[in-house]
């Protein structure tokens, strides 16, 4: 009975079965946790004042920090919450460190008249266990968040510290400044201040912080919960045998048995002759070569920032800042892979209708449509992080969010560009649905 279920589930008809019950599981897992993702978004207060009711910053002040923090490319130099570039600092991880040091000194000095690098041990523990009340007794709430006099000073410290970093940079940090205004720099810090809350401070009714203890900070006895590792182990230990297991299934039920019937694979595709649409596309190569060209000769670019951040190659990074570079680095990857994938589609849609596109003029209309889009996309990067579109950076600068820094009109443009390509392939393969080649080629 039992091997007569295997058997059945082990057919063409139960594999395909299988594969749609797991996909359909998944989903809506899937649908599940991101429904229930928003119940674990950490507030955003009105206010963020000092417990003697000073205001140190407002709603205002968190979110316009984060379009600066966006506009200027910062996630492209250093990371947010772990997320980023690894060239600079985790913002959130060092605001926070630099807090807990310097509620180290405060306790020290205000319990035992010294700085907490001339401690003893006991008294540094001591002052730690004063340093994770103060910590703890932050409650992240949507009305207000009051920080104890002593975190207050620790944030003003913190926000001075990045006011100049960001406006007057550091060269040793490769970091060069002079395009952050100072009014700009505050609010980037207000904004980073909030991630450090999210960081540090703990989910009511729970033992971990708003973002799972990460990043981590040892100096307030924070680490990793157990469960993350658990969990991360368990998906990495399940995901190559689970994968191997779903090949080896394929190969030994659903492909094999082609090979014992015996079918013949196709011939592989000739192109013998061009149509004129397909002669047209010859326009996009140099456009995908020149694109992924420029991509690695920028990757290189960087590879040298990393390796000696003080330094210039070939042209100074003041004109070619290592986060502008990072942005155009990437994004000249996701205009050319998707160029390329345009062109291929449109290469091989005639052949499978066996007829030219409708109107093969659409193609160069396309090219044109993409080299607009690309080269406005990659120019308002540029001028988006250099400051150069403070009113307009969201539409047509820099969007600022790692991999989708495209200006949000430059993004639109190449939607709509992969619908019109859409139509354009779908339109001519539509009628070829019961040709012969179809088969040759799918
Ligand atoms: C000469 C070849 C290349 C060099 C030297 C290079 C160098 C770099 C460097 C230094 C970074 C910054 C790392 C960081 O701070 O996060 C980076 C990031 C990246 N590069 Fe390249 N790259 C090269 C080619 C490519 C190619 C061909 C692609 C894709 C088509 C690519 C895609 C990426 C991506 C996606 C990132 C972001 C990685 C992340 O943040 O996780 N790179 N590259």
């Amino acid at each position: 009975m039992l091997s007569r279920a295997l058997e059945g589930f082990m057919s063409r008809k139960g594999l395909y079965g299988a594969f749609w019950i797991i996909g359909i599981f998944m989903v809506t897992v899937l649908i599940y946790f991101t429904a229930n993702l928003a119940k674990e978004v950490p507030p955003l207060p009105q206010i963020v004042k000092s417990q003697s009711g000073e205001l140190l910053y407002t709603y205002d002040d968190i979110v316009k920090g984060k379009g600066d923090f966006q506009q200027f490319g910062l996630m492209d130099y250093g990371s947010m919450l772990g997320m980023g570039a690894y060239l600079g600092p985790d913002f959130t991880t060092e605001f926070m460190h630099k807090r807990a040091e310097f509620l180290y000194d405060f306790f020290g000095v205000k319990h035992y008249g010294k700085p907490s690098a001339e401690l003893s041990a006991a008294e540094r523990g001591a002052v730690k266990e004063l340093t994770k009340a103060d910590f703890n007794a932050v409650v992240m709430s949507e009305e207000q968040i009051v920080y104890s006099d002593a975190s207050a000073l620790a944030y003003k410290a913190n926000r001075d510290y990045l006011i100049k970093f960001l406006v007057e940079g550091d060269h040793e940090r490769a970091w060069r400044g002079g395009v952050i205004k100072p009014e700009e720099a505050s609010r980037i810090a207000a904004f980073v201040d909030w991630s450090q809350m999210v960081a540090s401070s703990k989910r009511p009714g729970t033992d971990r912080t708003w973002s799972n203890n990460w990043p981590k900070e040892p100096m307030i006895d924070q680490d990793v919960t157990w469960a993350s590792h658990n969990i991360t182990l368990w998906e990495w230990l399940l995901l190559w045998p689970a994968t191997i297991l779903v090949i080896y299934l394929a190969y030994e039920y659903l492909i094999k048995e082609n090979d014992d019937s015996k079918e013949k694979l196709e011939e592989p595709l000739k192109i013998t002759s061009i149509f004129p649409s397909q002669e047209k596309l010859l326009k996009y190569v140099p456009i995908v070569a020149l694109f992924s060209l420029l991509q690695l000769i920028l990757g290189g670019y960087l590879a040298h920032i990393y390796a000696d951040p003080t330094d210039h190659f070939l042209i100074s990074q003041d004109i070619l800042p290592f986060n502008v570079v990072r942005q155009l680095h990437l994004n000249l990857a996701i205009v050319w892979v998707a160029v390329g994938w345009l062109v291929g589609g449109l290469l091989i849609a005639p052949i499978v209708a066996g007829k030219d596109l409708r109107f093969p003029r659409l193609v160069d209309v396309l090219w044109v449509a993409l080299l607009i889009v690309g080269g406005g996309g990659l120019i308002g990067i540029y001028l988006g992080s250099m400051g150069y579109l403070r009113e307009t950076w969201f539409w047509f600068g820099s969007e600022g969010r790692e991999f989708l820094e495209l200006g949000r009109v430059w993004d639109i443009g190449l939607l709509v560009g992969l619908v019109f390509w859409f139509g354009m392939v779908y339109s001519t393969i539509r009628k070829a649905k019961n040709d012969v080649l179809v088969g040759t080629i799918i």
